[in-house]
């Protein structure tokens, strides 16, 4: 299969804040981690990270209207919590898309509770880590 793995909001900073809570790996060493984990079982992975909604809302409708990848994981970070713009073309795609936080959100603040995209993703990982893009990877290949 082919994945396409988005990260919003404030990830290219993953490693440098909060590493109590996100860790201290950089989004880079995951993803090329992630990369081998894909080609190790015949997969491939694309990646993409943006601070800005519409850009992540224009790399949802690329893979949609390109159909270039098979399967998206995306953690959205904090638009989670309120982009209707990324639950609209969470929906408007045929891709499956699966939620995935690093931590666990329902441990933690009251408003990190609230996903706005939850509803229009086929599944959702939280509270694993790096492993939460693992198992959305493994669960969306048995999913198919
Ligand atoms: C996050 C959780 C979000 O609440 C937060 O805003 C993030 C990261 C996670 O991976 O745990 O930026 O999506």
């Amino acid at each position: 299969m082919k994945f396409l793995v988005i990260n919003g909001v404030n990830l290219n900073l993953t490693g440098k804040r909060e590493q109590g809570v996100y860790g201290t790996q950089t989004l880079e060493q995951i993803n090329a981690e992630l990369a081998a984990f894909c080609a190790s079982q015949g997969d491939s992975a694309d990646f993409y990270q943006s601070n800005i909604e519409g850009e992540l809302v224009n790399k949802l409708h690329e893979a949609f209207l390109g159909k270039t990848h098979d399967a998206v994981i995306l953690n959205a970070g904090a638009f989670t919590h309120y982009s209707y713009a990324l639950r609209d073309a969470i929906a408007a795609i045929d891709i499956p898309v699966a939620e995935v936080h690093m931590s666990n959100v329902h441990a933690r603040e009251e408003f990190r509770k609230t996903s706005v995209l939850s509803e229009v993703c086929k599944g959702v990982i939280c509270g694993f880590g790096k492993h939460s893009y693992m198992a959305a990877i493994c669960a969306l290949k048995g999913g198919k």
